[in-house]
């Protein structure tokens, strides 16, 4: 994309340049650093985002529509596809089409792997992927990459851990083609059944950087700078049988921290189910919830930037 975002489509965590992350970063930390001061902003003022959420979400929803309403801009919104006409059978096309008349940029998350991108090849105006079922969520490895520089300072020369399910994970697709741009060395923790996909494996490995898959969590904690950990991905399997065999394969709590690297940052996209104890909230490396309010302004920065206000 390489710096200008106006009008662009936020579709997949590959999309981005060093320096389309540094701008968003810039932007980013001018928001946060307004918003804790006080700062009130109009930048939007007249324009509309439309959030359409055809499956279940807190966070994203709701940073998304707390972002806009912080730069002073208006919006609507689909909480569920059982309240709109995609419960008629309305294709995402026909939706994207219509959604276009009423709003200046779409934010939409959607069971279907490449519905973002469906929706972008019609609408008139830009479309924000907020998860396109087990595919990708570019929006939520924008805000983690952000976490990780203010919480280590750094993207570089780095070694994290992605833990859980690699396999379903959008959050984790995203953000490691996103941190490709970066020197990191990568520990996939997971169960047999749930690695990350092998063409993105072989896409960073194509690039020279360090990949190690394991299913061993004692021993990529004792090496790594940082632990990004997933829940597993219950909605995504074919039965349920194979989810009870799977749940509860790793679990970060005191005993795994005190094995853990000195210092250890631990994040997590949220929402979490028994994957991180709560014991673990007060460590002071459990960043989950700094990340969390990381995304709102990561989100302004985004929406600023992609409709032309930064
Ligand atoms: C994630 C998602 O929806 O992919 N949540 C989020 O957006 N913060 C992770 C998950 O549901 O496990």
């Amino acid at each position: 994309m390489i710096g200008n975002f106006e009008g662009k489509h936020i579709l997949h965590g590959n999309q981005f340049s060093n320096e389309d992350l540094h701008k968003i970063m810039q932007v980013a930390d001018e928001f946060e650093q307004g918003l804790q001061k006080g700062q009130t902003y109009d930048l939007m003022k007249g324009k509309v985002l439309a959030a359409l959420f055809f499956e279940p979400s807190t966070r994203t929803r709701l940073s998304f529509e707390s972002a806009m309403l912080h730069l002073g801009g208006g919006v609507i919104s689909v909480a569920s596809a059982a309240t709109s006409s995609a419960a008629k059978g309305e294709t995402i096309e026909d939706t994207a089409l219509t959604v276009s008349q009423y709003a200046h940029i779409i934010v939409m998350r959607h069971p279907k792997i490449g519905s973002a991108a469906e929706a972008a090849a019609v609408a008139t105006v830009p479309v924000i992927n907020a998860g396109d079922g087990a595919g990708q969520h570019p929006t939520q490895a924008l805000l983690d990459a952000y976490t990780i520089k203010k919480e280590l300072g750094t993207l570089d020369g780095i070694t994290i851990s992605l833990v859980g399910d690699l396999k379903y994970g959008r959050t984790v697709h995203a953000l490691i083609e996103l941190l490709s741009l970066y020197d990191i060395g990568f520990r996939l923790v997971s169960p047999a059944g749930l690695r990350m996909p092998a063409d993105i494996v072989a896409r960073l490995k194509e690039k020279g950087i360090e990949v190690v898959e394991t299913e061993d969590l004692v021993e990529a904690a004792a090496d790594s700078d940082l632990m990004y950990v997933t829940r597993i991905q219950k909605e995504r399997f074919p039965n349920v049988e194979d989810y009870e065999k799977i749940k509860g394969a790793y679990v970060i709590d005191e005993t795994l921290l005190d094995n853990a690297k000195k210092g250890v940052i631990i994040m997590h996209p949220l929402p979490r189910v028994d994957e991180i104890s709560t014991s673990v909230d007060s460590y002071e490396g459990a960043a989950y919830f700094r990340q969390v309010r990381n995304g709102l302004y990561v989100r302004m920065a985004l929406l600023a930037l992609v409709l032309g206000m930064k």
